[in-house]
C-alpha cells in the first residue's frame, strides 16, 4: 500500500493552496496543481518548512492536453492511485447578462465546469478500478443562488452542481465519493480579480457598481480559505460524506433563507424587501 495521493487545481492561490497543505496534513501525497508553477514557490517553501508532502505540478483545466499529461504523471509517480481530486480551478466575471459578451460566458463555463469535467473524465477510471476516492468540487453559494450582475459565473456553479449530482449516482456504485462544497465569500484574491463588464453608459452600470462595492465588503468579513480548506479534508476523510456543504456564516445565512422561503419571497429578500 503506497501513500495517499490527492490532486488539486487551482492551488497558485486560495482555497486551492490551502487544501492542498491541508491534505498534506492529513498524510496524503499534495499534487498542488496550477497553470504556472512559478508560483507555487512559496507553498512549497511553506509544505518544506512544515516537513509536508506537497509536489507542485502544471495543470490548465481549460486543456485537455495539460489534464492529460498532468494526470499521467501523478499516476506514474503515485503507483496508479489518486484517492482524492479537489477541482477548485476557477475565475469570476461581474456584469449584467446583456453586457458581458459570449466569449465571457463560454470562459466561465470552460474552466469552473468543463475544467471540473474534464480533469474528473480524466482521473475517474483510476478511482473506479481502485474501488474508491473522493471527488470534491468546489462550487459557491452563488452554485444555488443567481445573484444580480454574476450570472455568467453562477451558470458555471449551477452546472458544476448538477454535475455532482449527477456523478454521485454515476460513481456512488463503484465506491467513489462525490461532495459539492460551497463556500460563502472567502478571504482570498478571486473577487478582487474578477473580470468586469460594465461597458459605458450600460444602464446596469449602478447595479453592477453596488454589487461589485458589496462584495469587495464581504471580502473583508469572509471566511478564512483554510477554513474551506478543512471543510475539503473533513470531506476527503469522511466514509460517507454528505452530497453539499456549506462554509462560512454568509453561506448558512444565504442558504437558510433559500431553504426556507419561496422562490418569490426569496427573490424579494435578495432584493432587500424583505428581511430575513
Ligand atoms: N473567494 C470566494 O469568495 C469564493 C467563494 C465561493 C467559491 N469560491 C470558489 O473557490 C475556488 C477557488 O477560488 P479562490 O477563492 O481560492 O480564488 P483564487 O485565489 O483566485 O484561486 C483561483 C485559482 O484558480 C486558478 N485558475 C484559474 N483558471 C485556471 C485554469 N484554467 N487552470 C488551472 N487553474 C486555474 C487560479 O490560478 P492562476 O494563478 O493561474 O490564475 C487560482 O489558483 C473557485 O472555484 C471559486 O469559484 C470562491
Amino acid at each position: 500500500m503506497g501513500k495517499k495521493v490527492a490532486v488539486v487545481t487551482g492551488s497558485s492561490s486560495g482555497i486551492g493552496r490551502a487544501a492542498s497543505l491541508a491534505l498534506a496534513r492529513a498524510g496524503y501525497a499534495a499534487y498542488a496543481t496550477m497553470r504556472d508553477e512559478s508560483k507555487g514557490e512559496g507553498l512549497l517553501e511553506e509544505a518544506r518548512r512544515e516537513g509536508l508532502d506537497v509536489r507542485v505540478a502544471r495543470l490548465d483545466v481549460d486543456s485537455d492536453d495539460s489534464v492529460d499529461s498532468a494526470v499521467a504523471a501523478v499516476l506514474e509517480g503515485g503507483g496508479g492511485r489518486i484517492d482524492a481530486l479537489v477541482n477548485s480551478a476557477g475565475c469570476c466575471a461581474i456584469g449584467a447578462a446583456e453586457d458581458v459578451p459570449i466569449s465571457e460566458y463560454r470562459a466561465q463555463l470552460e474552466t469552473n465546469f468543463l475544467g471540473a469535467v474534464r480533469t474528473i473524465r480524466r482521473i475517474a477510471p483510476a478511482m473506479r478500478a481502485r474501488g474508491g476516492g473522493t471527488i470534491v468540487n468546489v462550487s459557491s453559494v452563488a452554485g444555488r443562488i443567481g445573484f444580480p450582475c454574476t450570472s455568467a459565473h453562477a451558470c458555471s456553479k449551477f452546472a458544476l452542481e448538477g454535475l455532482g449530482e449527477c456523478l454521485r449516482h454515476e460513481m456512488g456504485r463503484f465506491g467513489v465519493r462525490v461532495v459539492t462544497v460551497e463556500p460563502g465569500v472567502t478571504k482570498t484574491g478571486f473577487l478582487g480579480s474578477a473580470r468586469s463588464f460594465v461597458p459605458g453608459g450600460s444602464p446596469y452600470a449602478e447595479l453592477a457598481g453596488r454589487v461589485a462595492a458589496g462584495a469587495r465588503m464581504m471580502v473583508e468579513l469572509g471566511t478564512e480559505p483554510g477554513e474551506v480548506a478543512a471543510a475539503i479534508a473533513g470531506a476527503v476523510a469522511a466514509d460517507d460524506p454528505p452530497p453539499r456543504l456549506e462554509v462560512g456564516k454568509d453561506a448558512a445565512m444565504f442558504l437558510g433563507a433559500r431553504r426556507e422561503k419561496t422562490d418569490a419571497e426569496f427573490e424579494r429578500y435578495v432584493a432587500g424587501e424583505l428581511p430575513g
